[in-house]
């Protein structure tokens, strides 16, 4: 559609910019992938509960960014080097306290609101058919969130993050079967020491975010190819529910009526029991 705005000759800036964007659709087909990804029918009753999973991607994002940052200044060294460079990051590190404060409480801010979007999904019964693989998708996604709070709370190897860590990690250990094994895993041997804060170290800036990247790609994947569900209450869900399950009734009498008595009576039976008929 032309606006008002697209008559008239246009500046050079905005003609540079069109044609740079032109070369690079050309060769790569962005602009339709964009449109594709971004620009798509979504339900009527649509409401800002469908924002949640959104917004625990952009606080994984926040996570991410301001982790890298810590990153740089982070000394994995149980001879108080690890405590010392924290202390460092708040206290001489330019916006050192707040890079590692928007870290810190963007964690329980990223549990917090994984949580409100999976209540969301539970109670718009957006996990039934075709959606079992993104709810699945999505369970992981909730246990590597809660294993990210777990390996990063370590880091700071004061008596408080030592402790409430050897509890946790013996919690895991005591599990049956599996458990020594998994409690060996975490604390990187039988005691914890040096090589644990390495461990916990790499499973939370490394193995994790891949971990959580990767099926945050799976999880939009599903969500890209089933579109977003109605809410329960749409009138369009209900109305489609009840022709389903008409539909599914009539096609249990024709086969009832095309089969001999024997299987057929059970075959009406059911029917009649489902319609509260019998
Ligand atoms: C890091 C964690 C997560 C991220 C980044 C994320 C991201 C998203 C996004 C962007 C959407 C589409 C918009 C929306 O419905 O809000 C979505 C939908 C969905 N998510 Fe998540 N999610 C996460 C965790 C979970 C968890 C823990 C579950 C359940 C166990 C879950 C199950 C689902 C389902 C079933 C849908 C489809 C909802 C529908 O079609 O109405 N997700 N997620």
């Amino acid at each position: 559609m032309t606006t008002s705005r697209d008559i008239g000759p246009k500046n050079p800036a905005q003609q540079v910019a069109e044609a740079a964007v032109d070369f690079v659709d050309e060769r790569s087909g962005v602009k339709t992938g964009a449109r594709w990804f971004l620009f798509r029918n979504i339900p009527a009753g649509t409401s800002w509960f469908q924002t949640l999973g959104f917004t625990a991607m952009v606080v994984f994002g926040m996570q991410a960014i301001t982790g890298i940052i810590l990153a740089m200044y982070y000394v994995p060294d149980t001879q108080g080097g690890a405590y010392a460079s924290i202390q460092r990051i708040t206290e001489e590190v330019t916006w050192g306290w707040m890079v590692r404060g928007m870290h810190k409480w963007g964690a329980s801010v990223m549990i917090i609101i994984v949580f409100l979007h999976m209540a969301r999904v539970f109670i718009w019964g957006a996990y039934k058919y075709p959606r079992e693989l993104t709810w699945i998708t999505g369970a992981f996604l909730l246990l590597m969130t809660m294993f990210m709070g777990l390996t990063g709370y370590l880091l700071v190897w004061d008596q408080k993050a030592y402790w409430a860590t050897v509890v946790a990690v013996n919690i895991f250990a005591s599990a049956p079967v599996l458990g020594p094994y998994i409690g060996d895993i975490l604390r990187a041997g039988p005691e914890f020491g040096p090589a644990t804060l390495t461990r916990f170290y790499s499973i939370h800036m490394l193995v994790i975010p891949a971990g959580i990247a990767t099926f945050i790609g799976l999880h939009l994947y599903f969500i890209m190819r089933l579109g977003i569900s109605e809410p329960p209450w749409s009138k369009r869900r209900l109305r489609i529910e009840r022709d389903e399950e008409d539909a599914r009734r009539a096609a249990v009498r024709e086969h009832a009526k095309a089969l001999p008595g024997a299987v057929a009576y059970p075959a009406t039976w059911s029917a009649g029991a489902k319609d509260g008929t019998r």
